[in-house]
Formats: C-alpha cells, sequence, structure tokens
C-alpha cells in the first residue's frame, strides 16, 4: 500500500494555506464539507470556458461535449461504487437522494419502516413523516457506546418494507456493519438504504460487495463542489420506484392522455441538471482514486488513533466518540463548563476552524448522550499530525483557562 504524505497533497488544497485570525487555518470541520483541490476548483471554471451547454438535448458540438462529460462523471462514479453506470442517479446531495427514495418508493399504509437513533436529521425526517401516510416508524436504539441494536435487523418482520442506515455516524464516527444489516434485510425481504455520506469520502464502498439496494453520497464531503450529490439504485429494485420530480429529459413519450417515462436513470433526473458540479464530481472521484481510498483510510486511522490516544490524557474533557468498535475520523467532545459553541468560539480565535451544537442529530444528542450538543473536530487526509498537536495544545489552554476542573 502507498504511503500518504499530507505535506505533498496539502500543495493541491489552496484554501489550506490561508489564515484565520492572524493564525495559520487548521480545518477540522471535514464532515461539514471537505476542501477542494485545485483540479476540483479548475475544472468548473474549464467547463464554463470550454464545454458549457445543456447536455442530452441539442445536437450541437458543446451539446454533445457536456452530453460526454455528463455520461464520463457518472461511469467514473459507477466505478467508484462498483456499480453499474445506470444505477447511478445525480441529485443535488443525500438529504436530496433519501427524500426521492422516501416519495417514489412504493409504500402502503400498514407497511414498516426503520431508521435509528443515530441518524441525521436527513436519514430520519423524510421517514417519521411517512407517519401521516400511515406507515409505521421504528426508530432502532443505539447502546452506551453508540452502537446499533443489531437484534432489530435480524428480528423477521412481515410489514417491514425498508431499512435506512447510515454506515458512519457524523457525531461519533461509529461504523455501522452495514454488509451484516443487510443480510439479515434481505433475509427477512425487506429493502435497505446506505446513508454513505459521512463514509463515502473515507473508505472503499462496494456496493454490490454490501448488496445495497440503495446508497447515497454527497459530493461536497468528498472534495467535489456543493449541490451535487449521487443516489445508486440497485437495477433489480429499479422497477418498483416512481418518478420523483416530473419535467424535461424524464419521459420517453408525452400525449396529453398518456405519459411514459424514461428508464432510470435519467426518469429521477428531470429538469436542466448541476452538469458542472457532476462533471467536477467526476474530477473529485479521480483525484480520491489517484491517492487510494484505502491509503486514504490507513493514514486517517493513525492521526484518529494519535488524536484519541492524546485527548484522553486530557483532564477536564468528556468525549462522546470512538467508543464504538470501529470509528472514524470524528471525535465529539465537551469541555466541562463550557458550552459547544464556546469551544468553538475560542479555538476559531487561534484558526482552528470545528463544528459545535447538534451536528442535525438532535434526537441522538439530547435523548442518547443527554447533552446540548458537543464540539466536533472531524479530520481528512490533508491534515497533518501537527495540525493534530495545534488542536490539542488550543484545548488544553481552554481547558485550563475557561473549564470547569
Ligand atoms: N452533515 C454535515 C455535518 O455533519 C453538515 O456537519
Amino acid at each position: 500500500m502507498k504511503i500518504l504524505d499530507p505535506r505533498i497533497v496539502r500543495e493541491d488544497f489552496p484554501i489550506l494555506h490561508r489564515k484565520i485570525n492572524g493564525h495559520k487555518l487548521v480545518y477540522l470541520d471535514n464532515a461539514a464539507t471537505s476542501q477542494k483541490p485545485k483540479q476540483v476548483i479548475d475544472s468548473i471554471k474549464y467547463f464554463y470556458e470550454n464545454i458549457n451547454a445543456n447536455p442530452l438535448r441539442s445536437v450541437h458540438t458543446l451539446a454533445e461535449k457536456a452530453t460526454e462529460v455528463y455520461m464520463d462523471s457518472r461511469k467514473k462514479i459507477a466505478e467508484f461504487l462498483n456499480a453499474e453506470q445506470d444505477e447511478i442517479v445525480f441529485v443535488r446531495n443525500a438529504t436530496e437522494a433519501i427524500n426521492l427514495v422516501s416519495f417514489s418508493f412504493p409504500f402502503k399504509p400498514g407497511d414498516r419502516v426503520a431508521t435509528s437513533y443515530i441518524e441525521h436529521h436527513s436519514n430520519l425526517l423524510p421517514w417519521l413523516e411517512l407517519k401521516a401516510a400511515g406507515i409505521k416508524v421504528d426508530v432502532v436504539g443505539v447502546d452506551g457506546n453508540s452502537e446499533l441494536d443489531m437484534a432489530y435487523y435480524s428480528k423477521p418482520r412481515k410489514d417491514l418494507r425498508l431499512v435506512a442506515v447510515s454506515q458512519e455516524s457524523n457525531v461519533t464516527g461509529t461504523i455501522n456493519n452495514v454488509k451484516e444489516i443487510a443480510k439479515d434485510v434481505h433475509k427477512n425481504g425487506s429493502y435497505i438504504l446506505i446513508d454513505a455520506a459521512q463514509s463515502a469520502p473515507h473508505m472503499e464502498i462496494d456496493v454490490k460487495d454490501i448488496d445495497a439496494d440503495f446508497l447515497v453520497m454527497s459530493g461536497h464531503k468528498m472534495l467535489a463542489p456543493f449541490g451535487i450529490g449521487v443516489l445508486y439504485i440497485k437495477n433489480s429494485v429499479q422497477p418498483i420506484m416512481k418518478p420523483y420530480l416530473r419535467g424535461g429529459e424524464m419521459i420517453k413519450s408525452v400525449k396529453l392522455d398518456k405519459i411514459t417515462y424514461e428508464s432510470p436513470p435519467q426518469m429521477f433526473e428531470a429538469g436542466t441538471q448541476n452538469i458542472s458540479g457532476a462533471y467536477a464530481y467526476g474530477v473529485a472521484v479521480d483525484y480520491l482514486k489517484r491517492i487510494g481510498m484505502r491509503t486514504i483510510q490507513n493514514y486517517e486511522k493513525g492521526i484518529t488513533r494519535y488524536l484519541y490516544n492524546e485527548a484522553r490524557k486530557i483532564e477536564g474533557i468528556k468525549i462522546y466518540s470512538g467508543k464504538s468498535r470501529q470509528y472514524g475520523s470524528i471525535f465529539s467532545f465537551n469541555v466541562d463548563g463550557l458550552h459547544s459553541h464556546d469551544v468553538a468560539y475560542f479555538l476559531n480565535k487561534k484558526g482552528i476552524a470545528i463544528r459545535s451544537g447538534f451536528h442535525c442529530a438532535q434526537p441522538f444528542i439530547e435523548d442518547k448522550l443527554h447533552i446540548e450538543g458537543t464540539a466536533r473536530a472531524s479530520t481528512y487526509f490533508y491534515n497533518t499530525k501537527e495540525e493534530i498537536d495545534i488542536f490539542l495544545s488550543e484545548l488544553k489552554s481552554i481547558v485550563r483557562k475557561y473549564g470547569r476542573r
């Protein structure tokens, strides 16, 4: 396996050379969004200067080129997930992808759907709202180590149609064994949707090996621009799905009394899409593949281990993450006596960017962690051990100056 040198990759990320409040930026808010390499930034300019046209419609040279790069990105993302090209639907983000499934899946009153306590609101609200349509909604529990109640999935439930679960929690970094869940879910004749928004930037994903029915990702968390994401829908599942948005380029034929829809993915891509975003997403995936997802994961494991080992020595903080059997590069904590927003404020004064608050997972944070939020530092492959040291040193200083000991 290749060894990743963060000092080399950092050269590709112009923003990492910025100063914030007179200090070198230490960007540890990667779970909210990743920074973008110049290859991705340049690709957006290149698209608008050389390619810009509406794909799949006109037959002129630019339109054909736009179609070609759009389809090429679909192919790159399919390869990234070990999927087929026509299983990849471009959407705005993971949130839109999950909402799409909640609208387009053929639920009927009396059906049951399962989400879990550890989900982001985007994988919770679309399901909770189905109650109004007579669908039963189970919220699978988590234990004190933020591990899912795996026994729920193995128990047969005749009315359970779909299980929605994240591969990695955005609060605790808990990595759920989605392959095992998929096996149980399929044994019982249900479908599984995997929210890979937090996991896809950091690990290899093989939808065939997992046997996912649906899998969602947000481009902006994995080097691509905002406003572009992916919904994977397994080929064999596509025929049961209804269209979501209706409009241009998702139909085979329209008569006033009869509409014939295209097959997926086109059926789910009504209207003009974010073509420059899709193009740049392909460039982002090329970048990740060039480094190698295993190399990225291996490097991140090293700095995460270091961060936890050192943080656990600090008195006056409480750590909420890193308790599960497997976890990613997310470190959620609080300083005794301080609100998480205050911790984020003090760190920002020193150029260190983290996120604080509920992290769009209010039921988990309130009902399971029994707190009002956490401070969350999240790393990516361009973060260095030196940056972790700066973060830890400032954290100790905050504990010393403002914490309750
Ligand atoms: N879902 C993103 C986060 O966890 C925005 O911060």
